[in-house]
């Protein structure tokens, strides 16, 4: 092993070395400790405003027992945490910005390697993103599901059985009372969202990518065996430092390919899309949305999970999670991806249970055929838009109606309900002014509330079409990530009541039945809304994220810029 980075720090002599050694010594460093072990920073997003990250300091505890028995030097640091549940506007506001936070605290500081402990969903990509710029031996344990929920014996899905019972609610067939009764049937332990959301989906990703240990995903966060992986995780850490096992090694072509097909066989996120993108962009490779349409594309639904199906993660964990699913995958995967096991990922579940034929299908016996996330094209979306067929109604797939349009959720909650709009069940919503740079920060409303006469008479799904982001958790006939945004002046801006929508997801077609000639007349007329904010970390961000087909990162931070520091800590 050649001298480590760290080496610089507390390797030294004179005031350089003595300052990099004696404050460090306050917490209990040793001079072995000091000589040249690999210092493996473990980045923590716990927080008690991430619910689903609170037991992260626990876990840490178990990383470090590992990093110490396999002979490194492990320091814990804090960066900015995001609470799903509880940050406003939206957490995908500040993904960026931790990703910032974590690159820009990882190069800056003495270590050789490092952990991400990620859970909750935007974590799981801001730290990669970040980690993936500096390219040091990198390896993610995430927090781990929620044990299962139940309400009136029956399992309780987290976001998922929440929009169903909102609109159980709105339809008068639950009262407000029973709907507060469910709140903490639902959130009984530790862990992240215990459906196929994006917190379980990035989880399982994370296999996939080849950047974390089989099996990583979908141990509860309670179970005594995720301690043990958190072990065996901070030992690897050391091992990677002493490989020089890197990222750009991990993160490859092959690598993103095959997340796009776990992505598929599970019934993943929509929201792994900007993730993914983004994610690539950093580790520079080449990776857009048509890659993403045509690495799913014949990738079946294998897994019986909420919000696609019934199971959750408790279920998945035991029918032997997503290494259960890689090695059914096996025949599609690209087995020329690395990972940080040091072996490829066919190696890595090659002895995963075989599927149990309920929670995890075979190949030859699916849940659906083609359940990768749909890219969409046409003059309402020149540079893309997404769909999960797996979560649509199938006969909403194709569909022709007259949209109905809101701009932004104000607009969207005031009339949405007003029984003069006539909407029926042909009806497109479309939601205008919440993408990256609308909103800003593209938020979770894609999955828009149906009004509530069309739910009395039984309506559940309409097609519904905006540059918003939704819930892994959600379901529906839902268009999404529209772009070029309508802020930034993409055609979903001159959308007018009443227009033909045409939507055609086998055909991959999203059409405005408008002629070229009135939309060139609406867009002579069309004005930019004005900013949204003045300055601070939203300025820098409207002024800088990039559109949702290149994954919505600032065009500033994509790219590696590696780990070198010139200069002392001066
Ligand atoms: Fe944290 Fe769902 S709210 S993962």
């Amino acid at each position: 092993m050649t001298r480590l980075r760290s080496q610089d720090w507390f390797g030294g002599t004179g005031v350089n070395g003595f300052i990099g050694r004696s404050w460090l010594r306050n917490q209990g460093f040793t001079d072995a400790d000091f000589d040249g072990r690999p210092v493996i920073g473990i980045c923590s997003t716990w927080s008690e405003l991430t619910p689903c990250n609170g037991h992260f300091r626990e876990l840490a505890e178990h990383v470090k027992l590992g990093v110490r028995e396999a002979g490194g030097v492990p320091v814990e640091f804090p960066v900015m945490s995001l609470g799903e549940t509880i940050l406003r506007p939206t957490s995908m506001l500040f993904r960026n910005l931790v990703s910032m936070e974590v690159e820009e605290s990882v190069r800056a500081n003495p270590l050789d390697g490092v952990v991400l402990l990620c859970g909750c969903d935007k974590t799981t990509p801001a730290l990669l993103m970040g980690a993936t710029s500096v390219d040091l031996p990198t390896i993610v344990l995430s927090g781990g599901p929620m044990l299962t929920g139940r309400f009136r014996g029956a399992p309780i899905g987290s976001g998922t059985a929440v929009f169903a019972m909102a609109e159980q609610v709105r339809a008068g067939t639950l009262t407000e009372a029973e709907f507060r009764q469910a709140e903490s049937c639902m959130s009984r332990s530790a862990g992240h969202c215990n459906t196929m959301g994006t917190a379980s989906t990035m989880a399982c990703l994370t296999e996939a990518l080849g950047m974390a240990l089989p099996g990583n995903a979908a141990l509860p966060a309670v179970d005594s065996r995720r301690r043990v992986l958190a072990r065996e995780t901070g030992a690897r850490a050391v091992g990677l430092v002493r490989e020089d096992l890197r990222p750009s090694a991990v993160l490859t072509r092959a690598a993103f390919a095959n997340a796009v097909r776990l992505n598929a066989a599970i019934g993943g996120s929509t929201n792994t899309v900007v993730h993914l993108l983004a994610l690539a962009g950093r580790a520079e490779v080449p990776l857009t949305l048509d890659d993403i349409d045509a690495f799913g594309r014949d990738i079946p639904l294998l897994v019986d999970l909420q919000p696609s199906g019934r199971g959750l993660m408790e279920d998945f964990f035991a029918a032997g999670g997503a290494p259960a699913v890689l090695r059914e995958l096996a025949p599609l995967l690209d087995p020329s991806a690395r990972t940080v096991t040091g072996r490829s990922i066919v190696e890595n579940n090659r002895d995963a249970p075989p599927p149990d034929g309920e929670t995890v299908r075979t190949l030859a016996h699916p849940l659906a055929r083609g359940a990768g996330t749909a890219v969409l094209r046409g003059n309402l979306a020149p540079d893309g838009a997404v769909i999960k067929p797996s979560a649509a109604s199938p006969g909403l797939l194709v569909h022709r109606g007259r949209a109905a349009v809101f701009h932004g959720m104000d607009d969207f909650r005031a009339r949405i309900d007003d029984p003069d709009l006539a909407l029926d069940e042909d009806s497109v919503l479309v939601l205008t002014g919440v993408g990256p740079r609308g909103y800003p920060g593209m938020p979770e409303v894609g999955n828009l509330p149906l009004p509530r006469y069309l739910l009395e008479r039984g309506v559940t799904d309409l097609v519904r079409i905006s540059d918003a982001r939704m819930s892994g958790t959600a379901f529906g006939t839902v268009v999404l990530h529209v772009a070029p945004e309508s802020a930034a002046g993409g055609p979903l801006a001159l959308v007018q009541d009443g227009d033909v929508v045409l939507l055609d997801v086998p055909a991959r077609r999203l059409h405005l039945d408008v002629t070229d000639e009135e939309l060139a007349r609406r867009r002579a007329t069309w004005k930019a809304p004005d900013p949204v904010s003045e300055g601070g970390w939203q300025r820098l961000y409207v002024d800088h994220v990039e559109q949702a087909d290149r994954g919505a990162d600032l065009d500033f931070l994509r790219g590696r810029r590696g780990a070198l520091v010139s200069g002392d800590n001066h």
